[in-house]
């Protein structure tokens, strides 16, 4: 999606104005991403001038949905969500440095997979991955969220259909690109190369307490082939994105655009332990936090 693309862009150019030391040896780190830092969600409308949505905007995204104090946007869902979709060839699954993400390039006569709500229509353009969740349901986060992103190609406003996933024991068909993408990346990383600030990295280093790094940049090369991704089983478990709560809303990264039609779905679906870890060690912690009840990010 553009608006993710140019945030990262920019997001680097940042990192490295504002934190000196570390980053310059380490290019990336999703931690501060995500952290409170001068980087973290709390700053991303200082960032850049394009991203002041993030901070000012009053339908931000994500939000608790709890039937005790819900958000007087969020709804249960009334309008109608017709979908069609079909199996995609030839896709592929890549980690930016933040977010696992799988798109495609449609041919010119390649089925779109698309949704309807209410009359309007949104092609499938891409999915990926929270961890955790990024919705809360009873201000409880679910192990992770699949975020399934949908444009109208006339006006280009989004549609997300939002998936908690809990963990089980056994690996999900649906998922099995994950793993197989983790292993591609650590495989091509190699062991980080020599210090710039030895004190530093000798604490670093120290693994035994602090553990390895973070994948961040270094695995951003890689990419993972994935012949085929059929959603039926995902559909069919949502009972055709039946039950489920809408609202307007945001992106949940910079420019953090209002205007999305949100469709976060009530039943969870499962994901696979061992694939939930692998997304975790790409990942790290990459959840915005929720929003005040007016849909406010700020007090
Ligand atoms: C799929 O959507 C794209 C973008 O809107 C469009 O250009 C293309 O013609 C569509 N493909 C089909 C088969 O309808
Ligand atoms: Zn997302």
């Amino acid at each position: 999606m553009p608006a993710i693309i140019i945030f990262f862009a920019s997001f680097s150019v940042s990192l490295h104005k504002s934190l000196p030391f570390l980053l310059r040896k380490k290019k990336s780190s999703q931690q501060k991403q995500y952290s409170g830092d001068k980087t973290g969600p709390d700053h991303w409308g200082l960032l850049d001038p394009a991203y002041v949505t993030c901070d000012d905007g009053m339908q931000q995204s994500p939000v608790d949905i709890n039937k005790n104090s819900l958000s007087r946007f969020v709804t249960c869902a009334k309008k109608s969500l017709d979908f069609d979709y079909k199996p995609i060839k030839d896709a592929v699954a890549h980690f930016n440095g933040h977010t696992v993400e799988i798109d495609w390039t449609p041919g010119p006569k390649t089925h779109n997979n698309s949704i309807t709500i209410g009359k309007k229509q949104y092609n499938l353009v891409q999915f990926h991955f929270h961890t955790p969740s990024e919705h809360r349901i009873n201000g409880r986060h679910a192990d992770a969220e699949l975020h399934l992103v949908h444009r109208n190609p006339e006006d280009k406003s989004l549609a997300v259909i939002g998936v908690l996933l809990q963990a089980q024991a056994t690996n999900v068909p649906f998922f099995k690109y994950i793993t197989a993408l983790h292993k591609s990346v650590l495989a091509a990383i190699k062991p980080s190369s020599s210090p710039s600030n030895p004190s530093l990295e000798a604490l670093l280093q120290d693994t035994a307490c602090y553990g390895t790094q973070p994948i961040g940049e270094e695995g951003t090369k890689v990419d993972h082939k994935v012949p085929v991704i059929n959603f039926s089983p995902l559909v069919h478990a949502l009972k055709g994105f039946t039950p489920r709560w809408e609202y307007s809303g945001s992106l949940t990264t910079p420019p953090c655009s209002e205007s999305v039609a949100w469709n976060v779905m009530h039943d969870p679906y499962p994901i696979g332990l061992e694939q939930l870890r692998a997304l975790v060690d790409l990942q790290g912690y990459n959840a915005r936090d929720i929003m005040d009840s007016r849909g406010a990010a700020h007090k």
